[in-house]
């Protein structure tokens, strides 16, 4: 482990370039390059071992994420929850949502939403209608059945994207940290919540770099505030170039994702027609994260 968040507690301070400048050049120098690095295997995901757990939680501190394989679990919601148990995160906000909400497959509800259809889906991290008060910090997924072709993922750590804008301007994060970044715009009615607003990037009061952001405009309220419509501009000119730093990779049949909400896409799937054989995925949400350290 590095511990970064207690060798470090400044480096998200912009008044301060020392601790971030340090931890800036560890983070790079040992940030995973490819899907093989930040594989860990699980002898089963429902029990697993006090190495496996440390490997777990060395890549979090490293990339935010690792890629995961059950081993002999069950491939389900409950071994998924299960998972997040033993590495500390327990708060869903599965009873607040549509009780199918964290099936990830073409089943057409919510309005046929994007996450339960097969169309693409561009850069987001997930759930940005929470607002930045009470934000989704972790994202877990369980891979049950994969698409005939596609449906790939790419993947970058918040904490890279910030690194990336803070060398390009760190007046653009300055901005991004303010409370009127974006609200919650409701895509039925046009209404927009006050209650569900905030910042784009931010720490949690354990010193942890929070991010929220999604090029989907149809449920947000950007502020047309200048300097914020000119920070979003380089923020998303930032995340479209594509950085080295993205990862790319398809999770297969007993294969997972542990992260503190980091950024994603997601690459067209081709499905099957048999409702049986449909690309299936099992998501959980959490308020709390997974915590390095
Ligand atoms: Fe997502």
């Amino acid at each position: 482990m590095k511990h970064w968040n207690t060798k470090y507690p400044e480096r998200f301070n912009l008044d301060t370039d020392e601790d971030y400048k340090k931890w800036r050049e560890e983070k790079l120098a040992s940030y995973p390059r490819s899907v093989a690095d930040l594989v860990v295997e699980l002898k089963d995901m429902s029990a697993i071992t006090n190495a496996e757990k440390a490997r777990i939680l060395e890549l979090i501190e490293l990339a935010n994420m690792c890629v995961y394989t059950a081993g002999a679990a069950e491939l389900s919601m409950a071994s998924l929850l299960n998972l997040g148990e033993q590495i500390g995160v327990v708060a869903t906000d599965k009873s607040t949502r549509h009780s199918k909400s964290d099936e990830l497959t073409d089943s057409g509800i919510l309005g046929k939403a994007i996450p339960f259809s097969t169309r693409q889906v561009h850069w987001h991290t997930d759930a940005t209608y929470y607002g930045s008060d009470k934000t989704i910090q972790a994202l877990f997924l369980l891979c049950k059945r994969p698409a005939i072709e596609g449906g790939s993922n790419k993947v970058l750590d918040n904490e890279v994207l910030y690194i990336l804008l803070r060398d390009k301007d760190p007046q653009v994060l300055r901005i991004l940290m303010r409370d009127d970044c974006f609200k919650y715009k409701n895509p039925k009615t046009g209404e927009i919540s006050d209650q569900q607003s905030g910042k784009v990037f931010w720490t949690n009061p354990d010193g942890h770099l929070c991010h929220r952001f999604s090029f989907r405009k149809m449920d947000m309220a950007w502020s047309e505030d200048s300097e914020v419509i000119a920070a979003r501009d380089i923020l998303e000119s930032v995340i479209l170039d594509e950085s080295e730093y993205v990862i790319e990779g398809r999770l297969e049949s007993g294969m997972g994702l542990v992260s503190n909400n980091v950024l994603h896409t997601r690459e067209k799937p081709v499905d099957s027609d048999d409702p049986t054989k449909k690309r299936l995925l099992f998501r959980a949400r959490f308020y709390d994260r997974v915590n390095a350290c």
